[in-house]
């Protein structure tokens, strides 16, 4: 009995603690989201249920509101304004038991993305194709190339594309990938030490010449894979104990080789068959290891062609305006949502924000 007494009186100490601040921080949300207009046609406010700690992400806590029928994307409009009233950054908003809760993913409004994040070598992935991005309050942003082969970066200039291309091709690299550049900007993003280990190239006619090769290599690969009665590089390699490497091209600038604006009839038939080579490793490159990393600062939809655009399904934007998040993102939210004067900072199409990781030259 006397052992059992100071239980007895943790137990009351933790219900009563319980009692007077949870049903208060009921209150206070109530009262917040009463402030900033969240409710239904009948003057209903949504009702904090519960929070609790989200078991994967040991920093994010989970809100569970009984909605009142309030939509989630009438949720998403006030986005901001529910941050500000609960005094949170809200990674994601989902709706839980059917359509009848919203659960809102957030950290508290103090917890903020660093504004650099220094990549080191052990955040190298061991797993193939997997490259690595940046950090999000959830964790690591990554990519698997082997699942989503092709990816399309936009920002605008000084947004941080030069330095997050550069660091998925230094991971590429030390994963053993042949990596091809075209850099029509005059090698100031990719000093000499990048020819080194990659092949560069400078203008128009020797792109359309590396286009080729690869779109032959695309063939051959198809061929071999057939013999073999293989289906992608992977299970290739493993099957016959050969090694082929992937190959990725990257362009820092695809509108300077898909604009045809004031071009000559020579020119436009050159671009044209650059274009038609992409748009092939597109379509096609997956299976066989052939990966497009293109980047764009234009604001122009006409630039890269539906054939092209409609296969890079993994795409990044950093700040841009409103046009340009649109292109890349098929929504406005990287111009909404990233800090006009953020470097380095992402927004993927899954709605996930991230700082990307800093990278030097000398990283290599
Ligand atoms: N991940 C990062 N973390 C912190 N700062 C960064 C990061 N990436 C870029 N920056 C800063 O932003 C500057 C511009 O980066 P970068 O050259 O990659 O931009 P960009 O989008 O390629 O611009 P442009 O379109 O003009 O080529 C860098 O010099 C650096 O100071
Ligand atoms: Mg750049």
């Amino acid at each position: 009995m006397t052992h059992a007494f100071p239980v007895y009186l943790l137990l009351g100490g933790a219900a009563l603690i319980y009692l007077l601040f949870y049903p208060f921080g009921k209150r206070m949300a109530k009262d917040q989201l009463q402030s900033i207009g969240l409710t239904n046609h009948a003057g209903m406010v949504p009702e904090l249920l519960r929070k609790k700690r989200d078991k994967a992400h040991p920093r994010v806590t989970i809100w569970e509101f009984r909605n009142q029928s309030i939509p989630l994307a009438e949720w998403e409009d006030n986005r901001a304004a529910i941050e500000a009233a609960l005094d949170i950054s809200i990674i994601k908003m989902t709706y839980g038991k059917g359509k009848s809760r919203v659960l809102v993913y957030a950290v508290p409004a103090q917890i903020d993305l660093p504004e650099i994040l220094c990549w080191k070598d052990k955040y190298l992935s061991p797993e193939s194709f997997v490259l690595v991005l940046g950090e999000s309050l959830l964790g690591p942003v990554t990519v698997n190339l082997a699942h989503i082969p092709h990816i399309l970066l936009g920002g605008s200039t000084g947004s941080g594309k030069s330095v997050l291309l550069k660091l998925l091709l230094m991971q590429a690299m030390k994963k053993g990938a042949r990596v091809y550049i075209a850099d029509f900007k005059g090698g100031v993003d990719f000093p000499p030490l990048w020819n080194r280990d990659c092949r560069i190239c400078f203008e128009e006619t020797d792109l359309l010449g590396l286009l080729t090769d690869l779109v032959a290599e695309l063939e051959r690969r198809k061929e071999i894979f057939r013999t073999a009665g293989c289906s992608s590089i992977d299970t290739y390699n493993k099957s016959t104990g050969e090694s082929l490497q992937r190959l990725i091209f990257a362009c820092d600038e695809v509108a300077e080789v898909l604009d045809k604006t004031g071009a000559d009839a020579e020119r436009k038939k050159l671009l044209a068959q650059i274009e038609n080579r992409l748009s092939t490793i597109a379509r096609q490159g997956r299976a066989f290891g052939i990966h497009l990393i293109l980047a764009t600062q234009r604001p122009d939809a006409s630039i890269i062609p539906g054939q092209i655009r409609n296969n890079m399904d993994f795409r990044v934007c950093g700040r841009a305006d409103s046009v340009l998040s649109s292109i890349i993102l098929d929504n406005t939210d990287a111009a909404d949502l990233i800090p006009k004067d953020a470097r380095g900072r992402f927004l993927l199409h899954d709605g996930t924000i991230f700082q990307a990781y800093w990278f030097e030259e000398s990283d290599l």
